[in-house]
């Protein structure tokens, strides 16, 4: 089978390293493809050079390489309608259609799905001027979230602990600072709880829940300074019970699905809740995304039970009936990774810095390192392209453990401007010496 990965960052590595981990273990005969890849792709695969956003040339390399699945990693295709390409031409694809990736491309689609399914989610409005943004703002209680609808890569959200402050980022946003993507504002009420990065699997009908894991958005430790992509993540969650993920499904997975169907545009592929678990145990939903989550990709493939690609490999063939019939998948260990960013990430990230990065052998069996922005110069020396540089998960029976082996390997790479948190999964662990 040849199977193409679209994206180059952690979470495309993760999920061609799932898959060729995958194929050995059952001796499936797999050729793998990565657009564009990274360094961490090329020893296992084909990389080829396109960007993931050059819809027609992906297109063509699809043809030309007679791929049979392609999997997309990143949001700017899947809105960019490479999964409806694809399909159109007859190739099986695990990725939505752009109608229905306006759950994350769209966050005013997204509220307006939440609004008529009767999904839980913070209070908000929609704004494209300036006036009716400031009336809202003066009739609201401080903190509010104010949001850039269409995609930021993460940098779309801010928490504005005054009504000036909101004014300001409403403002900057209308102004063009986030280009088309902040034409549209939405203004939400703060909600104060615990965040969940709650994916599942889905042909539109069935929902295949993995097993929940909790992502560090914050640039600094104590989950402090401004949002960016992801610093770390860790899998399992121990505030996850049955009766949650039961909610979870019934009350935000289900009836979404139906209201997207309903609309014509049905949902297929990964669907990612990002949720705040209210105190009263209430799940909200902050975000949709419409993709695996990086860097929670990074723990859950290496956490899952092996065998998880086959069931992307399903989906995208439409073979529903070849996937387990559980509703969570389990876990078989735990996972923690540690994102070492570049200095001046999120906001002008350093590039062209060389990486110091011991073997595999010397980071020990229970470290993998999963590459995201880095390339090779000419000497074929290792550097950084930029924002997040390598994903380091550690692997372990506990939290604890993992963390301990993902930030010991994390303090053994080296790269001039580091930057890094060394208190991934801290909430865990707290919970785990509190017990
Ligand atoms: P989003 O892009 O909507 O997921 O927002 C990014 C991050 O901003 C979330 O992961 C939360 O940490 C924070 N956030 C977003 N919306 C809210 C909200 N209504 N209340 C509190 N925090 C929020
Ligand atoms: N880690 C958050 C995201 O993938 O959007």
């Amino acid at each position: 089978m040849r199977v193409l990965v679209v994206g180059g960052g952690g979470r495309e590595h993760a999920l061609c390293w799932a898959l060729h981990r995958d194929a050995a273990a059952s001796s499936s005969d797999l050729q793998l493809f990565a657009a564009p890849g990274n360094p961490g792709t090329a020893p296992i695969g084909t990389n080829l050079p396109i960007a993931a956003t050059a819809v027609d040339e992906l297109v063509a390399a699809v043809r030309s390489h007679d791929i049979d699945v392609t999997i997309i990693g990143p949001e700017a295709p899947l809105a960019a309608g490479l999964a409806d390409r694809l399909r159109d031409d007859s190739r099986a694809v695990f990725g939505p259609s752009a109608p229905a990736a306006r759950l994350e491309s769209s966050k005013a689609y997204a509220k307006e799905v939440m609004r008529r399914a009767g999904v839980p989610t913070a209070k908000s409005a929609t704004f494209v001027g300036m006036g009716p943004a400031l009336e809202y703002i003066g009739g609201h209680a401080e903190p509010l979230v104010v949001k850039a609808s269409g995609l930021a890569a993460g940098k779309g959200a801010v928490v504005c602990r005054t009504r000036e402050e909101a004014v300001k980022v409403v403002r900057a946003m209308l102004d063009g600072s986030l280009g088309e993507a902040g034409k549209e504002v939405l203004i939400e009420e703060f909600l104060a709880g615990e965040e969940l990065s709650v994916l599942a699997l889905t042909d539109s009908e069935r929902v295949l829940i993995l097993p929940p894991a909790q992502d560090h958005k914050r640039l600094g430790e104590g989950d402090t300074g401004p949002n960016t992509g992801g610093m770390g993540a860790y899998c399992p969650v121990s505030i996850t019970t049955d009766v949650l993920l039961a909610r979870v499904r019934a009350e935000i997975f289900e009836p979404v699905l139906r209201e997207v169907a309903a609309q014509g545009t049905p949902y297929e592929g990964v669907l990612y809740a990002g949720l705040m678990i209210l105190p009263d145990g209430t799940p909200s939903v902050l975000e949709f995304n419409a993709r695996f989550g990086d860097p929670e990709t990074q723990v859950l493939l290496p956490a899952i039970l092996p065998g998880f690609t086959q069931h992307l490999i399903a989906i995208a063939q439409r073979q529903w009936r070849l996937l387990p019939t559980q509703q969570v998948l389990a876990v078989e260990r735990a996972a923690v990774t540690t994102v070492l960013a570049a200095r001046g990430y999120p906001e002008n990230p350093e590039k062209g810095v060389a990486i110091r990065l011991p073997d595999p052998a010397e980071l020990g069996e229970d470290v993998i390192v999963f590459h995201a922005g880095t390339y090779r110069d000419n000497e074929g020396r290792l550097r950084t392209s930029g924002g997040r540089v390598l994903s380091v998960t550690g692997l372990g029976a506990t939290v604890s453990d993992a963390a301990r082996a993902s930030r010991g390997a994390a303090e053994r790479i080296a790269f001039e401007g580091k930057t890094w948190r060394r208190d991934i999964a801290w909430r865990e662990t707290e919970r785990a010496g509190a017990a």
